[in-house]
């Protein structure tokens, strides 16, 4: 399961890994409330955790946008306009509670965050580990 930690996700650098594990219990929050078989609808559950999502985005996004600029990373532009490609994916999440609708907005939130994890934290994060390290 993608949202299980990995030690292979690790930057080691000690908050960032603190912050990017807070994105995969969101993405396993997430999941879990798409695939519960209770028979009860958990769209405004995972509404909420949307959310946070969004909350988090912005907050780790910052940390991090602080950090590479603290180092003179030579990437940080590089790297700010993935971030706003992902906001910007995130904005575009149409939530309408429209029954019909609302398994492609579960799926839209878990294919951002699968998307995030492993193109983003394998890719552009681990560009910028060493220089911070
Ligand atoms: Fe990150
Ligand atoms: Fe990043």
């Amino acid at each position: 399961m993608i949202f299980n930690w990995k030690d292979r996700f690790s930057t080691g650098i000690e908050e960032i890994d603190k912050q990017h594990k807070r994105l995969f219990e969101i993405g396993g929050e997430i999941y879990n409330l798409a695939t519960l078989k209770d028979g009860q609808d958990h769209y405004d559950e995972i509404i909420a955790l949307l959310g946070h999502l969004k909350e988090y985005t912005e907050y780790h996004f910052g940390y991090e946008e602080e950090l590479m600029e603290k180092y003179n990373y030579n990437k940080l532009e590089e790297h700010k306009q993935q971030h706003e490609m992902f906001v910007k994916k995130l904005v575009e999440i149409d939530t309408q509670d429209i029954d019909s609708k609302q398994k492609k907005v579960i799926l839209d939130i878990l294919d951002f965050i699968v998307n995030w994890i492993s193109s983003h934290i394998l890719g552009a994060d681990f560009q910028y580990k060493d220089i911070i390290k």
